[in-house]
């Protein structure tokens, strides 16, 4: 269902990519109100955000309304969460000492919903000593500041002040307004390859991301879960708000799962682990020899899946990924009873847009029920599926 934003502009250049975090809210089914300061109407017109949001645009405190309310309250009070994006320096200093002299200010103070603040200003401006004294104030009274990125700014400098684009706004917009419905539950997530050493400058390891477990940390930790994230080496940045422990090895992992999974009441297993490990390890550099190099033997690693199966408690919930090419479903079904997790989650690698390196994902969840079909879709939606599952399941 649609949600009540209400979005605050003050004047900033960066208005334009708030134009198109309003845009796409909209499309999204949300209700997005906008109110402007007299100075955000020099930058961008208010007629802007009343055609890409269907909603009147506020901007005098004591214009008359369409029927007696008293505006600020009633915009404060509608909003199920609001942002102020860009924020200046001034307006962010108005709200750390209190003053309320224009319809943003008044409203900001007000309302009961969550907000969330986007700086963007000169780096100097933003380094200042008085205005970084005030973004504290705000991060104390539990504020949500969107932190600004470091880059060109539209004033010629180069350094941090830079608004985030229109999908990282939404992005924060959305997580904020997501229900807490795995608030107070401990989760234990694995994820990304692991790397098997032959010398100092080879291994052996395998094509995973790490986007489908970090996509689940992510996402958990948004739901309100405490998240610990052991994870194998990835480019990926570590979700906002997870615990995270990074391993190269399985055995490393194995350890890591084996000391942390005890206090979980959820363990999610989507580490794509390599089944085996260069037999020996050489202390020095493999030289080029004559002809080929005729072998290198392997050996099997530990199965933590199997070690965690074997030592949880029956109240634990264990979620098992299973990549598979060829005859998926008989495969799936076969490893389902084989690694006995409590749920199994299955996808196609054989195809480029799912499963190992892809953006998005499809594939199955197996809970001894049903087999549930999930149709292709991104990451962080197959995430969120796979998170119902589980709730479902607790
Ligand atoms: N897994 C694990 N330890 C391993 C191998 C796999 O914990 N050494 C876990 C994975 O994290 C995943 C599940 O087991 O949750 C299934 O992984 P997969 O590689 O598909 O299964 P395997 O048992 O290795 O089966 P196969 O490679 O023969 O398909």
């Amino acid at each position: 269902m649609g949600k009540n934003i209400l979005l605050g502009i003050t004047g900033g250049i960066a208005a334009y990519k708030t134009a198109a975090a309003a845009s796409a809210l909209t499309k999204q089914g949300h209700n997005v109100f906008t109110v402007m300061t007299e100075s955000a109407c020099e930058f961008i017109s208010p007629l802007t955000f009343q055609s890409l949001t269907g909603n009147p645009v506020e901007v005098d405190m004591f214009s008359p309304p369409d029927r007696f309310e008293v505006k600020h309250i009633s915009l404060a009070d509608r909003a199920d969460i609001t942002l102020v994006a860009p924020a200046t320096g001034n307006f962010i200093g108005k709200l750390a000492g209190g003053i309320a002299d224009d319809l943003l200010s008044t409203i900001i103070m007000a309302t009961r919903s969550k907000v969330l603040i986007a700086p963007a200003m000169n780096v100097n401006m933003y380094e200042d000593v008085s205005f970084q004294r005030n973004l504290s104030i705000l991060k104390e009274r539990g504020y949500q500041i969107i932190e600004p990125e470091s880059g060109y700014l539209a004033c010629g400098y180069e350094g941090t002040g830079r608004m985030p684009e229109a999908e990282m706004l939404v992005k924060s917009i959305l997580s904020h307004l997501t229900i807490s419905d795995l608030d107070g539950l401990k989760f234990l997530v694995t994820a990304g390859p692991t790397r098997e050493p032959l010398d100092p400058v080879r291994f052996m390891s395998n094509y995973s991301s790490g986007r489908m477990g970090y996509a689940l940390a992510d996402r958990a930790a948004a739901r309100g879960a405490e998240v610990t994230l052991i994870s194998g080496p990835t480019a990926l940045k570590p979700p906002a708000g997870v615990r995270l422990i990074r391993v190269e090895q399985a055995r490393e992992m194995q350890e890591a799962v084996l000391e942390e999974f005890a206090d979980k009441q959820v363990i999610i297993m989507a580490a794509a682990v390599a089944d085996y490990r260069p037999a020996d390890y050489h202390e020095e550099k493999i030289k080029k020899q004559e002809n080929n190099l005729k072998q290198i033997s392997l050996k099997q690693n530990p199965d933590i899946l199997t070690a965690v199966r074997e030592a949880k408690a029956k109240e634990q919930i264990l979620v098992g990924f299973a990549a598979e090419s060829g005859r998926i479903l008989e495969k799936a079904r076969d490893k389902y009873q084989r690694k006995a997790p409590d749920i199994l989650v299955v996808n196609d690698i054989s195809r480029s847009d799912r499963g190992f390196a892809a953006e998005t994902n499809a594939g199955f969840i197996f809970t001894g029920e049903e087999e549930l079909e999930l149709t292709l879709r991104s990451k962080t939606k197959f995430a969120e599926a796979v998170l119902d599952e589980i709730k479902d399941w607790l």
